[in-house]
């Protein structure tokens, strides 16, 4: 029998625990919300167990790209919804993105936000600030409050936000390099995507395809290249997300290679769809960056498959249901949801060999939790948070969009075979979700980076 100074509050057992580096039959002993010891045979009477028999528990998956639509766009989305959503598919810790009505571009925007979602969420959350076309004073304001770091859409997108040149930008970075807070880009040239829009929108053309025809891989190259050299220059850290192309991720290896750092997201979507979904889905699956031809979509499995994309993540970008259905290209909206599709997706890959398990905690906890510099998250090891999700492996469905918990659950992967599905979720020691209901009150925290005090002091 261990011996625990304090006794755990419960033990799940039974269970192959799986971290970002291998598998192990192991208890997890939990207390206060914290595990207190991963091991063998720490189940004794008197303790609660969760009899976790034939499933596999993996941490809680930390998604760092996320849009809930507060403030301003809740008939798409807001905070509830959406972590219930996250809850559902396993994923323990969301980040927001700032591209809301308004922008959250000042340390005031910053505060409201807080305020407004603070009790709403059913899992762990970070909010990101924006770097926008003149707002580096309020970088360190917002990074006080506890930005979990910025995002700078270099290339237009959902939301009234005006691109920064590149003398804002190269600002904004000095700025979050002084706040020592990660960078996270939308990496498409603005300029260039504009004009090939215009150019196909004056020929007629309004058919979902001509959304990828007007955002070629190069648009995204050089947005890649411009941006790794001003963040070097300005020492910040950076990464890039929805990285979409073969060629972007060539160029990032090339950079990589000179001694840049970097690192890379790529998305749920641009990994399960290819260019054929247009004639499936139509505008449904208008995203930026777009969804690719499969060429592209096998280069970002290869660059997984080497180690070479660094996370994984959704932009969960819900639209209402009424919006998804516009037949106008130029009309509609860019994303769609998928928090809660993203384990049993990757699951199913993984079922199929195309990745491990293993390969998925990597991408989807363990990584984003350390890039970002996120305390106890992203791994299940003593002292850390008890954020963890039952996974049945072998489980065979069919992906309901009905089932879905998003307020408008319109969703390209409806009808899928799915193997694998989430079983149970906990954050902080908490079940919050188990076999399709959501369970008990929101009481999702605030999730803050941790930085270098040199930083933090100045
Ligand atoms: C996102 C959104 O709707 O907020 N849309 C998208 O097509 N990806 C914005 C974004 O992440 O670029
Ligand atoms: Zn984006």
């Amino acid at each position: 029998m261990p011996a625990f100074t304090t006794a755990p509050d419960f033990v799940v057992t039974g269970a192959t625990v799986v971290s970002h580096d291998g598998r192990r039959h192991q208890d997890i002993a939990v207390r206060d919300g914290r595990i207190l010891a991963v091991g063998d045979g720490l189940a004794t009477e008197g303790i609660p167990a969760v009899d976790a028999t034939g499933l596999m528990v993996l941490p809680g998956l930390v998604d760092m790209h996320v849009h809930l639509r507060e403030p301003g766009m809740t008939e798409k989305e807001d905070f509830a919804s959406g972590t219930r959503a996250a809850a559902a598919g396993g994923v323990t810790t969301v980040v927001d993105m700032p591209n809301t009505k308004p922008p959250v571009a000042t340390a005031e925007r910053y505060r409201q936000k807080l305020e407004l979602v603070r009790n709403k969420a059913y899992v762990d959350f970070g909010l990101y600030g924006m770097i926008d076309h003149d707002n580096d004073g309020e970088i360190a304001g917002m990074a006080e409050l506890g930005a979990m770091g910025f995002k700078l859409f270099m290339g237009q997108t959902t939301g009234d936000n005006r691109c920064p040149n590149d003398a804002a930008i190269f600002r904004g970075l000095e700025a979050a390099a002084a706040a020592d807070l990660v960078v996270g880009v939308h990496a498409e040239n603005d300029h260039l995507l504009r004009m090939f829009g215009d150019r196909l929108r004056d020929s007629g053309r309004k058919d979902p395809r001509a959304h990828l025809e007007g955002r070629p891989a190069f648009v995204e190259v050089e947005a890649v290249t411009r941006i790794v050299t001003m963040a070097t220059e300005a020492g910040a850290k950076l990464h890039i997300h929805h990285l979409s192309t073969a060629a972007g991720l060539r160029r990032v290896m090339d950079l990589r290679a000179q001694g840049h750092r970097v690192t890379i997201e790529t998305l749920v979507a641009h990994l399960f769809l290819d260019d054929t979904a247009y004639d499936t889905h139509g505008n449904l699956v208008k995203l930026n960056p777009p969804i690719r031809p499969a060429a592209d979509v096998d280069a970002l499995w290869a660059g997984i498959a080497r180690g070479d994309v660094d996370i994984i993540a959704t932009d969960h970008a819900p639209h209402t249901a009424d919006e998804q259905a516009e037949t106008d290209v130029w009309q509609a909206y860019g994303g769609f949801i998928g928090v809660e599709t993203m384990l049993p997706l990757l699951l199913t890959a993984a079922a199929q060999g195309k990745l491990t398990v293993e390969d998925i905690v990597r991408l989807c906890a363990y990584r984003p939790a350390q890039r970002w510099s996120i305390a106890g998250k992203g791994q299940i090891a003593a002292g850390y948070d008890a954020d963890f999700v039952l996974v049945d492996p072998t489980a065979e469905s069919t992906l309901d969009a009905a089932s879905l918990h998003s307020k408008h659950t319109v969703t390209p992967y409806h009808g899928w075979p799915l193997t694998g599905s989430v079983v149970a979720t906990y954050v902080r020691g908490r079940l919050v979700y188990e076999k399709g209901e959501i369970i008990g009150e929101p009481t999702g925290r605030q999730v803050l980076p941790v930085r270098e005090p040199a930083a933090v002091a100045r």
